[in-house]
């Protein structure tokens, strides 16, 4: 079969836990991580990767997948390098969009919102948590730009490795952690005959506002 074919031919039937407007929790953080404890409970192979969307300031946009590494009531925390293209975006326009995909469960999240550096302490405190040799690559990897080679890229990694010798490895000045402030949710869940659930968060003051939205 030519890919064409492949991919007129893949079908798939959404089935899945309705999901109500008049039943979701009020709080779109606590709807989910509610999800999220159910991704990690269906053996979602990624449960924290979240598609992460930046825009250049002429308004073009670029995505990647990052992992999430916090949430709570102010919103939810990755980890990169801050002087990667992303976080370069993120400076300059700190409106951001990450979304959440859970094929086992027939599931996506979207959010949208603007995206701030955590404290330094935040990050300090991850990155202690990280295995050494991710520690090291954070130093030795300039995320983001060209590099020679792959042996370039192994040699810088064996360089700084033998230069931290038995020391612990501090955090980079130029690593550390964003957090998404989120403005609106979208929670989408797969049902029978294309009549999928979709139900939009919107912030408005101190609370949410939740309205259901056509699939
Ligand atoms: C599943 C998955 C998880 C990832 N998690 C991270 C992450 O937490 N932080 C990060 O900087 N890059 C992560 N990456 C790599 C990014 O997708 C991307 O390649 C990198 O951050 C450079 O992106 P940029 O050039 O747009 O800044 C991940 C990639 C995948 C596929």
């Amino acid at each position: 079969m030519s890919v064409k074919e492949i991919l007129f031919s893949i079908r798939r039937d959404y089935r899945g836990k309705p999901l109500d407007e008049r039943s979701v929790l009020r709080d779109p953080i606590k709807q989910l991580e509610a999800w999220l404890k159910e991704a990690v409970d269906s053996e979602a192979l990624e449960p924290n990767a979240m598609v992460l969307a930046t825009s250049s300031p002429e308004g073009a946009p670029s995505a990647r997948a990052v992992l999430v590494r916090g949430l709570d009531e102010r919103g939810l925390v990755f980890y990169t390098n801050y002087r990667s293209r992303k976080a370069r975006e993120i400076f300059a326009n700190p409106r951001v969009s990450g979304l959440f995909f859970w094929p086992e469960l027939n599931r996506q999240v979207r959010i949208e919102g603007v995206a701030e550096r955590v404290s330094a302490e935040e990050s300090d405190a991850y990155f202690r948590s990280r295995p050494r040799d991710s520690q090291i690559a954070a130093w030795a990897s300039d995320q983001s730009a060209v590099v020679e080679s792959r042996q370039a890229l192994e040699e810088a990694f064996a360089k700084m490795k033998a230069s931290f010798g038995d020391d612990a490895v501090p955090r980079p000045p130029f690593w550390g952690g964003f957090r998404l402030i989120p403005a609106a949710f979208e929670f989408w869940q797969g049902r029978e005959n294309r009549l999928h659930d979709r139900i939009l968060y919107l912030k408005e003051g101190d609370g949410w506002t939740i309205k259901r939205l056509a699939p």
